[in-house]
């Protein structure tokens, strides 16, 4: 069977590197959380102090880094889990990414057209010969704008904040839900606003509402959606 690409976007919190990881695994595909790149640039920015006590980001001084090769992502395999796991200059760094201070910046940091440029390249070389499972905000309109198969997912905001917040109280990490709440929206309309690559549904994806389907009937759906597309 054709090894395929296959491009998951959606809203955030929504599920969709569970379920991308999940079908990856099924499939023996590579996968790959783009999200979790935006992150890692976005722990960098945090530990060399590049925002400023009121949010402002010093751009210059990221890009300059950048550039300069001092700010290099990329993933490592746990040999525990077979998952990739990001890396921040050779650093694991999968436990640190997830929590609201990197949450609360991230979307700053991705509407950065010089990050956008570098973490698009860097995704285009992983995804080269097929066999790859990605989930992002953009991967079927921009960064494999041909992938065989594209579905778009999405939840209602309360649904997923929701989510994150047991998430978030599972790992001990004590959180808000009116703060997530909160943060989901507003990362919701940033995403989708920006002017660079912003959040849409591309005109050929398959759109999936996991508001009130369990983790069962949406693999089961992706699965057979992923069989089809390898199948053409
Ligand atoms: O999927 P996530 O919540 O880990 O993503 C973190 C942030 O990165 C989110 O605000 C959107 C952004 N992102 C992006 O702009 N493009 C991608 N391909 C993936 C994530």
């Amino acid at each position: 069977m054709k090894r395929i690409t296959i491009a998951i976007d959606g809203h955030s919190s929504c599920g969709k590197s569970t379920m991308a990881k999940q079908l990856a695994h099924e499939l023996g595909y590579i996968y790959v959380d783009t999200g979790a790149m935006y992150r890692t640039v976005t722990l960098y920015a945090l530990r060399e102090g590049l925002f400023s006590p009121d949010g402002h980001l010093d751009e210059k001084r990221l890009q300059q880094d950048m550039q300069e090769g001092r700010v290099r992502v990329s993933f490592q395999l746990n040999p525990a889990t077979h998952l990739p796991e990001p890396c921040l200059n050779g650093e694991v760094v999968e436990g640190s990414i997830r929590g609201i201070e990197v949450s609360g910046r991230v979307s700053i940091i991705a509407a950065l057209p010089f990050v956008r440029t570098s973490m698009t390249a860097q995704q285009q070389q992983m995804g080269r010969e097929g066999g790859i499972v990605m989930d992002g905000r953009d991967i079927g309109t921009v960064v494999f704008p041909h992938a065989e198969l594209k579905v778009f997912v999405t939840a209602r905001a309360e649904v997923r904040a929701q989510r994150r917040y047991d998430e978030l109280m599972a790992k001990g990490q004590p959180a808000a839900y009116e703060e997530i709440l909160a943060n989901v929206r507003e990362r919701d309309y940033i995403d989708s606003h920006r002017s660079v690559a912003p959040l849409k549904q591309a005109d050929d994806a398959l759109l999936l509402d996991n508001s009130d389907l369990t983790r069962e009937e949406q693999s089961q759906w992706l699965l057979e959606k992923a069989r089809e597309a390898m199948a053409e």
